[in-house]
C-alpha cells in the first residue's frame, strides 16, 4: 500500500445537486473516470470519507456508498474507515478501456483538424472494440475454437505455401478470387436460397467491412437509414460513422415492426436488417413481414441491407431461407461472414450485391485496402471444395446445441430463479433476462470482477432498454467452462443484488 496519503485533486469532482442523478452515484462516476484515466494512480490512499464529505459539502453517507461500490467493484481497495486505495491490479478489463482512453488522447489533432467525418471517427474512439488476450466463458460471437480442424487448414495452407503461384502473391483483384467467388455462390445458392452469380460476390475483410462500403456507397451525409432496436452494436457504428441518421426501429416477435418504422420516418434509404436471426434477440422475420419489407423498399426506393451472420446454426427446422431470394426488384445487399463458421480473425466475408452496384462497390472495395489475402482466399476455396466446410458446420450445429443445453442446465442449477433464461432456436449465443431492478451494466461489470463476461443487453438499444438482461455465448466453451462460468455467474449476481439491498436500507435509514 502507498506510504502517503492524498487528497483528490481539484477538478476531478464536480457533482451536480439538481441532476436526477443521485449524489453518490455522480460521486461513483467521478472517481471511477478518475481512476480509468490514471489520474488517480494505483495505490493513491485516498482520504477519508468524512475529510471528503467535508470537503464537497454532502452527506458521509453519499460517500461511503460511492465508495462501497468502487470497492466491489474492485476500482478501490482497502476498508471505508480505515484506509481505502485506488487498486494496483485493477480488473483486466478496465485497464483495456484505460488503453483505449488514452488511445483518444491522439485524436486531439493540432493543425487544420480533422474533417466533420474524422470527428464522427474520433466520437468511437473510447468505444472500439476490445480484444481478447484469452476468450473466457460466455463471450460472445465466438464459435468453437477448439473443434477447428486445424490439421486440414494447415495441410491446404503447406499445400499454397510450398510454392505459391505467382498470382497469389502479387496485387490481386478487388473482387476477391474468382474459384472463392464461384464456390460462395453455389453454396449460397444451395444452403441460403439467395439468387446470384458469382459476378455479384465481392470479398471484403469481414461483415464490418460490408457496412462501412455499403454505406459508403448508398448513403449521403444526413441521409436516414433504420436499424433494429435493439441491433448490433457495428452496424449501427458504421452507419453512423457514414454520417446516416439513424431512427431505430423495433423489433417483435415477428423481426423489424416495417409499419412501425413507416410511422417513425418514411424517408428511409437504407435498413439494416438480420431477418434469419435477430441480432440480439434471436427471433426469425415473418414471412408476412419480409414481404412487407421488400414491398416497402420498393415503394420507398430504399435499399435493404440483409446481415445473415449464422444462420447456419439453426437447432429446430431447417435454416431459414434468405430475404435475398425473395427480392424481385435488386433491393437487398446480402452480407455474410466466415467468422462465425471458421474464426473471426480470418477476417474474411462477402458482399452480394444488386447487379447495379457492383461496380461502385468494387471500386470502394478497392479504395479500403485493395483486396483481402489472396493465400487466405485460396486456402478457403479449397476448405469449402473439398468438403470440409459443409462437414465442419453439420459437426458444430450438433456440438453448438448441446453447449447451448448444457448452458441451460447450468444456469438454472447454479443461478435458478435469477437469471429468466430464454433458450435460443439458433446462433451461438442466447439471452438471460435480470430481475426487475438490477441494472445490466453492474450486473456485467460485477461479472468481469468475477472472470466471467455478460454482456449487458442494454448496451444493443440506442433508447431505454426495456429490461436488464446479459447476452451469453456458449459456442466456445466445453462442459466445464460453462460450469464454472455459471457459478461465477451466480456469484456476481448475487453480490449486486446485496449491494443494492445495502444501498436501499442506507438510504432508508
Ligand atoms: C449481427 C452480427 N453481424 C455481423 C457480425 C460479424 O462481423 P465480422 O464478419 O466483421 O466479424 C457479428 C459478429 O459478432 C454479428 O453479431
Amino acid at each position: 500500500m502507498a506510504k502517503f496519503s492524498s487528497s483528490i485533486p481539484n477538478g476531478l469532482i464536480t457533482l451536480d445537486g439538481k441532476s436526477e442523478t443521485p449524489l453518490y452515484r455522480q460521486l461513483y462516476d467521478c472517481l471511477r473516470r478518475a481512476i480509468l484515466k490514471g489520474q488517480l494512480a494505483p495505490g493513491t490512499r485516498l482520504q477519508s470519507s468524512r475529510e471528503i464529505a467535508k470537503e464537497l459539502n454532502v452527506s458521509r453517507n453519499t460517500v461511503v456508498n460511492a465508495f462501497e461500490q468502487l470497492l466491489a467493484e474492485g476500482y478501490l481497495e482497502g476498508q471505508v474507515g480505515s484506509g481505502t486505495y485506488v487498486s494496483r491490479a485493477l480488473p483486466e478489463e478496465f485497464l483495456n478501456v484505460k488503453a483505449i482512453t488514452r488511445s483518444s488522447a491522439r485524436t486531439l489533432v493540432r493543425g487544420p483538424g480533422l474533417s466533420k467525418r474524422g470527428q464522427i471517427f474520433a466520437a468511437f474512439a473510447d468505444s472500439l472494440p476490445r480484444s481478447s488476450e484469452r476468450v473466457r466463458a460466455f463471450q460472445s460471437g465466438v464459435p468453437a475454437l477448439d473443434s477447428f480442424p486445424f490439421e486440414v487448414w494447415s495441410k491446404i495452407a503447406a499445400r499454397y505455401w510450398r510454392r505459391p503461384a505467382d498470382n497469389l502473391l502479387g496485387y490481386g483483384e478487388p473482387q476477391g478470387l474468382a474459384p472463392l467467388r464461384r464456390a460462395i455462390a453455389s453454396y449460397l445458392g444451395v444452403a441460403r436460397a439467395v439468387r446470384c452469380t458469382p459476378e455479384q460476390v465481392i470479398i471484403v475483410d469481414g461483415a464490418q467491412m460490408a457496412f462501412d462500403l455499403i454505406a459508403r456507397v448508398l448513403l449521403d451525409p444526413g441521409d436516414t437509414a433504420w436499424m433494429e432496436e435493439p441491433g448490433y452494436l457495428g452496424a449501427r457504428a458504421a452507419l453512423i460513422a457514414s454520417g446516416a441518421r439513424l431512427v431505430y426501429v423495433p423489433v417483435d416477435s415477428e423481426g423489424l415492426d416495417v409499419a412501425a418504422g413507416a410511422r417513425l420516418d418514411a424517408s428511409a434509404r437504407l435498413i439494416y436488417v438480420t431477418p434469419s436471426h435477430q441480432f440480439p434477440l434471436g427471433m426469425t422475420m415473418s414471412l408476412p413481414r419480409r414481404l412487407a419489407l421488400l414491398e416497402w423498399a420498393s415503394r420507398a426506393s430504399a435499399w435493404v441491407m440483409e446481415d445473415d451472420f449464422d444462420s447456419e446454426y439453426r437447432y429446430e427446422g431447417r435454416p431459414i431461407a434468405s430475404l435475398q431470394g425473395l427480392d424481385t426488384d435488386g433491393r437487398v445487399v446480402y452480407i455474410g461472414t466466415f467468422s462465425k463458421f471458421l474464426f473471426p480473425s480470418l477476417r474474411l466475408g462477402y458482399i452480394v450485391a444488386p447487379e447495379a452496384l457492383v461496380d461502385a462497390f468494387l471500386a470502394a472495395r478497392s479504395m479500403s485496402g485493395r483486396h483481402s489475402p489472396s493465400v487466405e482466399q485460396a486456402i478457403l476455396t479449397d476448405f469449402i471444395d473439398e468438403g470440409h466446410f459443409g462437414r465442419h458446420i453439420r459437426r458444430m450445429r450438433t456440438l453448438y446445441a448441446e453447449r447451448q443445453k448444457y448452458l441451460i442446465d447450468a444456469l438454472e442449477k447454479e443461478c435458478g430463479h435469477l437469471l429468466e433464461v430464454e433458450p435460443s432456436a439458433a446462433g451461438i449465443q442466447l439471452v438471460a433476462w435480470l430481475p426487475e431492478g438490477l441494472d445490466d451494466k453492474a450486473v456485467s461489470r460485477e461479472a468481469a470482477a468475477h472472470n466471467v463476461e455478460a454482456r449487458p443487453m442494454s448496451i444493443f438499444y440506442a433508447e431505454e432498454s426495456p429490461r436488464g438482461g446479459l447476452e451469453l455465448g456458449y459456442a466456445a466453451f466445453n462442459k466445464y467452462e460453462i460450469r464454472r462460468g455459471a457459478v461465477q455467474l451466480s456469484a456476481a449476481i448475487r453480490s449486486c443484488i446485496e449491494m443494492n439491498r445495502r444501498t436501499r436500507r442506507r438510504r432508508a435509514s
